[in-house]
């Protein structure tokens, strides 16, 4: 009966988002969108009142879903991947949406402002979205200052949601030499050092101005070596590119055995346009691409790094999960966590829930008793 009651729930949600919101949205300008969505949101959640108002039509929770990763208590697999929330002003709503973690960031040493407009599109026959939005954000300080706030004020772990933190370079003419670079991560990687759950370095970022230079094994050693100096109990993670080849995974992966790594997200945007998943034309030549074409590749990632480490790394599955089965192949092939954007842009904030909804259907179904056992299943 409760769960014929959630699926009325999300189906009333999913009607009033694809036939009135999204129709409006998707005819307005998508950065102008996010930016009032984000507004709109940090608004929500400020009072407890709109907190579980909102958790009244999106929460849910399953003690099949919960997991101990790395010393840290996830709620539920399911998480806002970082690029949404750039700036954390959403870590009050996103709670009672249903997230059981979220990303904020990526946060650079200094403020950045970005790339110029337009640096956001919409590809609605792909299902993907083009980003250029070239890592802007407030700047470590800033946003350092404003988590403190919640942490004094209890506000961060609300509903045991979790807040990581993806630090990155400043996009800027400086960090074209690569070991000013690694000073700008070590700052605002510094400036986190006992605020959130856990750390993601993004070194693979598509759009700013000095390219991805930290993929590359030798420079990703120095900056390891750096930050490793920088006392934290955070575990770490690594976000890598889904554009990248086999041998320089292996050797990224290599390198971050060395040092304190603990996890890898797979993955980022993907600059290439040769996809077979993009049905639009007439994409601009720069940014990265996110949604359904990243879907396969991070699946193979996932898949790849899984078959070669086992166990060594956390895997967090990022790239195109629209639904509950793509969040449970992603499981299946070794990822412990996942995260999105896309889906919730296309198909509602629902979505959460039912991703979470929908894995414990599948676990039932296929005869496990937790999401640990699931796992990696498919690799051997
Ligand atoms: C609007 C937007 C902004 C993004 N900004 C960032 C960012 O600042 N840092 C980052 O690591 N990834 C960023 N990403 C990439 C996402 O975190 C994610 O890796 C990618 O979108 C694939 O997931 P999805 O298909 O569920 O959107 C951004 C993605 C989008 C759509």
């Amino acid at each position: 009966m409760k769960d014929f009651l959630l699926h009325i729930r999300s189906r009333i949600i999913w009607s009033v988002y694809q036939y009135v919101l999204k129709p409006v949205f998707f005819r307005l300008d998508p950065e102008d969108v996010h930016d009032h969505t984000v507004a709109l949101g940090a608004h929500l959640g400020k009072y407890a009142l709109t907190r579980a108002l909102t958790r009244g039509l999106f929460y849910y929770s399953d003690s099949m879903l919960v997991q101990d990763v790395l010393g840290v208590k996830f709620i539920n697999p399911v998480g806002l991947a970082a690029g949404f929330d750039k700036n954390a002003e959403l870590t009050g709503i996103l709670p009672s949406v249903g997230f059981g973690f979220v990303e904020v960031g990526s946060i650079t040493g200094y403020p950045c402002a970005g790339n110029p407009k337009p640096r956001l599109w919409r590809l609605k026959k792909s299902k993907g979205l083009v980003v250029y939005y070239g890592l802007k954000n407030d700047g470590c300080e800033i946003i350092s200052k404003r988590l403190s706030a919640k942490v004094r004020g209890g506000a961060l772990s609300y509903l045991g949601c979790r807040v990581g933190t993806s630090v990155a370079m400043t996009n800027c003419a400086a960090n074209v030499d690569y070991t000013t670079a690694i000073l700008d991560y070590a700052k605002a990687f510094e400036a986190f050092d006992t605020i959130g759950s856990y750390f993601t370095i993004n070194i693979s970022c598509p759009n700013a101005e000095n390219g991805q230079p930290f993929l590359e094994s030798r420079r990703l050693e120095a900056l390891l070596t750096k930050l490793d100096m920088i006392p934290t109990t955070k575990p770490v993670f690594i976000k890598l590119s889904p554009d990248i080849t086999l041998k320089n995974v292996d050797a990224i992966l290599d390198v971050a055995k060395r040092h304190r790594v603990h996890g890898i997200i797979c993955t980022n945007l993907t600059k290439k346009r040769n996809n077979a998943r993009i049905l639009d034309a007439n994409l601009p030549s720069h940014g990265g691409v996110s949604g359904l074409p990243v879907q396969g590749l991070s699946d193979d990632l996932i898949a790849h790094i899984y078959k070669r480490e086992g166990k060594r790394f956390v895997l967090v599955g990022c790239g195109g999960i629209f639904s509950a089965e793509d969040a449970y192949r992603k499981i299946r092939l070794g990822a412990s966590l996942v995260q999105l954007i896309t889906g919730m842009i296309f198909e509602g904030p629902q979505l959460v829930s039912e991703i979470n909804r929908g894995l414990v259907k599948l676990m039932k179904r296929d005869g496990y008793t937790h999401i640990s056992e699931v796992i990696g299943v498919d690799v051997r």
